[in-house]
């Protein structure tokens, strides 16, 4: 039995669907991250998953609970780090993590143990008497990332954890994170950041405008996309395009783009090409695109090709 089981999950408002049909299988014990661009879905499925919305059609089974039938069910056995940051204003940190704890019926003796642990983890401990309203951005995430570890819980949904994050508090995060998956926890994820996707999960799904593109194990995708370089020329001035018909490159203005897993031979051509055309070019620049650019490029052509 799978810790998560999402079937023909469709969310709708209006007109507008926001999901579209989407489904996927969560094994127990692993961390299962989900990519996609702003706007795609990510959100709005963990919104469904942990029951703060519901969906319009399609169901899924959390922790072997029905979603539509057992929320309180569900509810009591998952952590939930939401994209918008709430804590409570007028508290102090101390008394804000106390006050989680007690929420989630957490006994006391345990409730302080757990409070210690997560103000060393975290770096609360120097600023555990200041107000919550008082704390930086990235203070109030390492926050209310801490407190959800200081109840007991079977699957944690964490959107986008990282944000605004330091680079050291995301390094001790993801830590932290795959110790409790060890120890058994499940855990859904979402990032921007594909390196962090990379570290972390066992499972990446990628999501783009409602829909599941593919999912794989970050290794497979890395052997998939890996190769794929991109490769961009500047030239003095516009040019006629049809010097460069080639398929595999973007043209905008007088710029050229080339993303392939043959970009270095394509690149030599297109060098010819512009030089035998009296075109100059002004600078040029390699790189390795993320994962999620590739993703993205790979999702246009789709969509233009009309698959
Ligand atoms: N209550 C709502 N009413 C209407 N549209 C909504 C509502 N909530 C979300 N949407 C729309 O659904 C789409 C998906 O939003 P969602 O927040 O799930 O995206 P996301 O993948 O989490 O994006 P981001 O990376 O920016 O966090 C967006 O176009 C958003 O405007
Ligand atoms: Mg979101």
């Amino acid at each position: 039995m799978s810790c998560i089981s999402v079937n023909a999950l469709s969310k709708s408002y209006g007109s507008f669907k926001v999901l579209d049909s989407i489904s996927f299988d969560v094994d127990y014990g692993k961390v299962f991250g989900f990519l996609g661009p702003n706007g795609a879905g990510k959100t709005t499925t963990i919104k469904i998953l942990t029951t703060l919305i519901k969906p319009t059609e399609g169901n899924a089974k959390i922790l072997g609970y029905d979603l539509l039938k057992d929320e309180q069910k569900i509810r009591s056995r998952i952590g939930i780090v939401q994209q918008k940051i709430s804590l409570e204003n007028n508290l102090s940190v101390l008394k804000s993590l106390e006050l989680y704890g007690m929420l989630w019926n957490v006994q006391k003796r345990i409730r302080e143990e757990k409070i210690e642990e997560v103000l060393d983890v975290f770096g609360l401990r120097e600023i555990k008497n200041s107000k919550t309203e008082e704390l930086s951005i990235g203070q109030r995430r390492r926050l209310q990332v801490a407190r959800e570890f200081i109840h007991d819980m079977d699957l944690l949904f964490l959107d986008e954890p990282t944000v605004g994050m330091d680079p050291n508090a995301r390094r001790i995060l993801l830590d932290y994170i795959k110790k409790k998956v060890s120890d058994g926890l499940t855990v859904f994820f979402t990032t921007h950041i594909m390196e962090e996707a990379e570290y972390l999960c066992d499972e990446i799904a990628i999501i783009n405008k409602g829909r599941i593109v593919t999912i794989d194990s970050p290794q497979s995708l890395r052997k998939r996309y890996g190769s794929i370089k991109m490769v961009e020329l500047r030239l003095k001035e516009p040019f006629d395009r049809n010097v460069l018909n080639y398929d595999g490159i973007e043209i905008d203005n007088n710029i050229v783009r080339i993303v392939s897993d043959n970009a270095e031979e394509m690149l030599a051509e297109i060098v010819r090409r512009l030089h035998d055309n009296g075109i100059y070019i002004e600078s040029l620049h390699v790189d390795s695109p993320t994962l999620e650019e590739i993703f993205l490029s790979i999702i246009d052509e789709r969509y233009e090709k009309g698959n």
